[in-house]
């Protein structure tokens, strides 16, 4: 591997954190009763959405990106950040996160982690 290939899959384990974190910090609401939105969640969103992005260009590379899967990626993340926001908006307002929006996190989070690996 060259010292570039490396310098990727270390963005590509970066990235991965963040997914962790953010699907981590749902699981444990999810399973849970309080169904809340966390800072945790931001936290993980964040570093997914920075570490795809240095992804998204062509570095340490031999073959060709998916722009369209990516693409497809960003506009999801961009949904899951909207729906972060807006529910920790109705949280801090009513107290709770209409199901519709939590579920959609936990959904749409698993839907970009399946693009990733099934969309080639
Ligand atoms: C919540 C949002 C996201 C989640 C859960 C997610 C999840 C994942 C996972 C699980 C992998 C590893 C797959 C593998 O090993 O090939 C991956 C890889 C990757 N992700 Fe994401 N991702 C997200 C957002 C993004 C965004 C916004 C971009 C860029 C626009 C991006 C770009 C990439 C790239 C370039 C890779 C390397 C492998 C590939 O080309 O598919 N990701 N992502």
């Amino acid at each position: 591997m060259t010292s570039m290939e490396t310098l990727r899959q270390i963005v590509v384990l970066v990235h991965l954190v963040g997914f962790a974190v953010l699907f981590g910090a749902w699981v444990v609401e999810a399973v849970g009763t309080r169904r809340q939105i966390t800072r945790l969640m931001h936290w993980g969103l964040a570093i997914a959405g920075i570490a795809g992005l240095i992804l998204a260009a062509p570095w340490g590379l031999d073959g060709d990106l998916n722009y369209v899967k990516l693409g497809t990626k960003l506009v999801i993340l961009l949904v899951i950040g909207a729906l972060l926001g807006i529910g920790a908006g109705r949280q801090r307002r009513a107290g709770a996160v209409p199901s519709a929006l939590f579920w959609g996190i936990g959904v749409l989070t698993l839907a970009n982690a399946a693009i990733a690996l099934l969309w080639r």
